[in-house]
């Protein structure tokens, strides 16, 4: 979070200082070997060159299990049953073969890939595929585009709302979470409380000449990263040094940044002119509210503030009972200083968040039991450290070893888990990486990012954060109304309570128009202090008392103050709750599934690769493709019944009624994802074709619909399907253009 990195981050360091004693140096230091976060492979895939081969082979198995197919066809008399057997083989080959060919592709696509040529000429397939299709558009194209700013076009709208959907179903009704839709023009002082006007800020730079503005952090980031990829003549103190300085980077003032800029002579990019000295800009779009212009406000830069004004009403309708949690989905503004990287950092975007407020001395959920035994990548502050790598581990054991914080945050971990999971995101390129030190806000108690790796490397797509009390205290303080919980006690509790009663009278006659100060000074003290003053007071008869208002120590004698502790029955607990945060950037999931559901598989007819996107049913923007294998009109009548009972069971589909070639209207539903095909090549009767195996089986009209919805809803799958219907080899016309 970039609140926490450029505001509390610094003060983190300087609490710890202030308790510690350590100087700047000292903790940067500390925090020089946190380097490796950034630059940590995937632990070691299987070489590119292994996995070329294991394709080629599976490559050639195909072909000759194909062959066999057409000799055993081609010879009279085989019985039916062989040749189905020898079909269901070549299907199985023909499974393995595009598995293999995935399995290349993300290397290829990988740090694991061997070279950042491979990645970027995969993101360009892949960037291609998505904007020819109308997934996204640049917004505002005709007028040249606005940096940041995206459309989702209609298959893009599609997996958009089919990802929502289902975040609805596995979190909001899931946990009976209560939803709320708050506005996103958000008046200045709900966002002063939460801090964003004074420090949602990120260090900017201006090209001196063209007034161009850059990230100074990125820029320096990036001459670090481009000199250790590719200065081979660098230094060992060298490379230690650019990786100090990434791994710091967050940390540095404005004054510091400058410097290194300065240092190493870094320039503008895109022109080589002189810098200017960095300074904070705030990230927030400002607007005012209303015709007067006197009402400042922003466009909110993310939907977390509108349920923590809430927290008061929202608590009252829950019964006042904890835990419970609140979801948000709506639009976040960051007016980011030089978008790049397409999607994954946009100027206005879909946040999904989720709040969850916890007594703060019972952070257990009675549900982590669900998900204790889920594994998967975790990548622990310490790991990070030490220089090591993601590695499995045990959800429950993480907990239960204190590495990740509490039960709470470790259950919407493995929620978040099986949620990315769920969607098509790899499970070998998702990680869950623990914020380190320098990264976390002086408050927060633990917090966790699922990190996805894509071709842009290792993208935060979801922070899951322990932020106690912190923003519900901010908006008490700044409203003035207490956003708290009671615990009702079903027995009244003795216990013992300080009670301190500044003498008004002696104070006044002591320090006149400072007593105000004084007295408030003395109601604020803790326990120990008060009880320490007591002891002094009762053997010294006066002691020395700071008032930090005042600026100065004052004598408080004996006669001024009573201090004391009273036994007291209470019948309640009054508590801030501590809020867990999942906070989830759709675009970014939604990429990042672009890119791990995307591969290319030959053509034989033409020397091309086909495009796929292998979207599971789930997210897929459409559910199937209707298809008349020849333009006649009984076929087309028949595409029309089909068409209606997919309708009736709620199933998106399109038709295609073109007279193209079967095989390339199949390209062309593959390439954006939709995973089934139903072609009426009879008026009895269909087929059904699975896109990634392309495999195929024959299905009564009249089933047809009930087919697709048993898949699509997760009751049956495809190989259910392939068991109960018998399958149907492709006609010539799809094994010429396809295979
Ligand atoms: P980053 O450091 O990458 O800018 P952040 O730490 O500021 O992100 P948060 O404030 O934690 O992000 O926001 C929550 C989520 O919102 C992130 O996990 C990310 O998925 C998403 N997000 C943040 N900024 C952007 C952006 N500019 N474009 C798209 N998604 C974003
Ligand atoms: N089911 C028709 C075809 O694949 O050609």
């Amino acid at each position: 979070m970039r609140f926490v990195s450029h505001f509390f981050a610094t003060t983190y360091i300087s609490a710890t200082r202030s308790k510690t004693l350590l100087p700047v140096s000292a903790s940067l230091r500390l925090l020089s070997s946190a380097v490796f976060a950034t630059s940590i492979p995937l632990p070691m895939a299987a070489s590119e060159e292994s996995l070329r081969l294991a394709l080629t082979e599976k490559q050639a198995a195909v072909d000759a299990q194909a062959d066999a197919v057409r000799n055993l066809k081609a010879r009279s008399g085989t019985p039916q049953a062989e040749i189905e057997a020898a079909v269901d083989a070549l299907n199985n080959l023909k499974l393995e073969a595009g598995a293999a060919a995935r399995r290349l592709q993300a290397a290829l696509s990988s740090n694991g890939g061997s070279a950042a040529g491979s990645r970027e000429a995969f993101r360009q397939a892949v960037v291609n595929t998505l904007e020819r299709r109308l997934f996204y558009i640049p917004s505002f194209k005709i007028y040249r585009g606005v940096a940041g700013l995206y459309d989702y076009g209609p298959p893009g709208c599609a997996v958009k709302s089919n990802v929502l959907a289902f975040w609805r179903q596995h979190f909001v009704l899931e946990e009976n979470m209560l939803e709320v839709d708050c506005p996103c023009v958000t008046p200045e002082i709900v966002l002063k409380a939460s801090g964003h006007v004074d420090k949602f800020t990120d260090l900017m730079v201006k090209d001196e000449k063209t007034g161009m503005c850059y990230r100074a952090d990125h820029l320096l980031k990036d001459f670090c990263k481009e000199k250790l990829e590719k200065d081979l003549t660098l230094s060992s103190e060298k490379v230690t040094e650019f990786k100090h300085v990434i791994a710091v980077l967050d940390d540095l003032s404005a004054e510091q940044l400058g410097a290194k800029l300065k240092e190493y002579g870094i320039t503008a990019p895109d022109t080589k002119n002189p810098l200017s000295d960095p300074y904070p800009f705030n990230l927030m779009f400002q607007t005012s509210i209303g015709p007067s212009g006197l009402s400042p406000g922003f466009m909110r830069p993310e939907t977390a503030q509108g349920i923590f004004v809430n927290f008061k009403d929202l608590y009252y309708y829950n019964g006042k009972k904890l835990p419970f949690a609140a979801a948000q989905i709506g639009q976040a503004f960051r007016n980011e200083i030089s978008p790049r990287q397409g999607l994954l950092r946009v100027r206005e975007f879909t946040l999904a968040e989720i709040e969850h407020f916890v007594d703060p001395d019972d952070k257990s959920h009675p549900k982590f039991s669900d998900v204790a035994e889920l594994e998967f990548l975790m990548f622990p502050r310490g790991e990070q450290l030490a220089g090591k790598s993601a590695s499995p581990m045990i959800l429950g054991k993480a907990v239960s070893k204190g590495i990740v914080n509490n039960e709470t945050l470790g259950y919407f971990i493995g929620r978040v888990y099986l949620f990315l999971t769920h969607l098509g995101i790899d499970k070998d390129r998702l990680r869950f990486r623990q914020h380190l030190p320098n990264e976390m806000a002086h408050y927060a108690a633990d917090c966790w990012d699922a990190e996805i790796e894509c071709s842009y490397g290792w993208i935060e797509c979801v922070g899951i954060a322990d932020r106690s009390a912190y923003d519900l205290q901010a908006h008490s303080e700044k409203s003035g109304i207490p956003l708290i919980a009671h615990e009702i006690f079903s027995e009244a509790r003795e216990v013992e309570k300080l009670v301190i009663v500044p003498s008004k009278k002696e104070l006044g006659l002591e320090f006149k128009g400072d007593q105000k100060m004084v007295v408030e000074a003395l109601e604020a003290m803790n326990e120990k202090e008060a009880m320490d003053m007591k002891t002094t007071l009762e053997s010294k008869g006066e002691v020395d008392f700071h008032v930090c208002t005042l600026g100065k120590t004052v004598s408080i004698k004996k006669n001024m103050i009573s201090i004391g502790l009273e036994k007291k029955k209470e019948h309640q607990r009054v508590f801030t709750p501590s809020v867990i945060e999942p906070s989830f950037g759709i675009g970014r999931i939604i990429y990042c599934l672009f890119e791990h559901s995307f591969y290319t598989r030959p053509s034989k007819a033409e020397d091309e690769q086909l495009n796929v996107f292998s979207f599971p049913p789930l997210v897929a923007p459409i559910k199937c493709t209707v298809l008349p294998l020849v333009k006649i009109q009984k076929f087309d009548d028949v595409a029309k019944v089909i068409a209606k009972s997919l309708t009736a069971a709620g199933i998106s589909h399109i038709m295609d009624t073109t007279g193209t070639s079967i095989g390339k209207r199949y390209a062309r539903t593959d390439e954006i994802g939709v995973p089934f095909a139903i072609t009426v090549d009879s008026t009895t009767s269909i087929t059904i074709r699975e896109r990634d195996s392309k495999q195929q089986i024959r299905v009564s009209i009249d089933e047809a619909a009930l087919v697709m919805k048993e898949i699509i809803d997760g009751q049956s799958t495809w190989g259910d399907m392939v068991w109960r219907y018998p399958t149907h080899s492709a006609t010539h016309a799809e094994d010429e253009l396809m295979e």
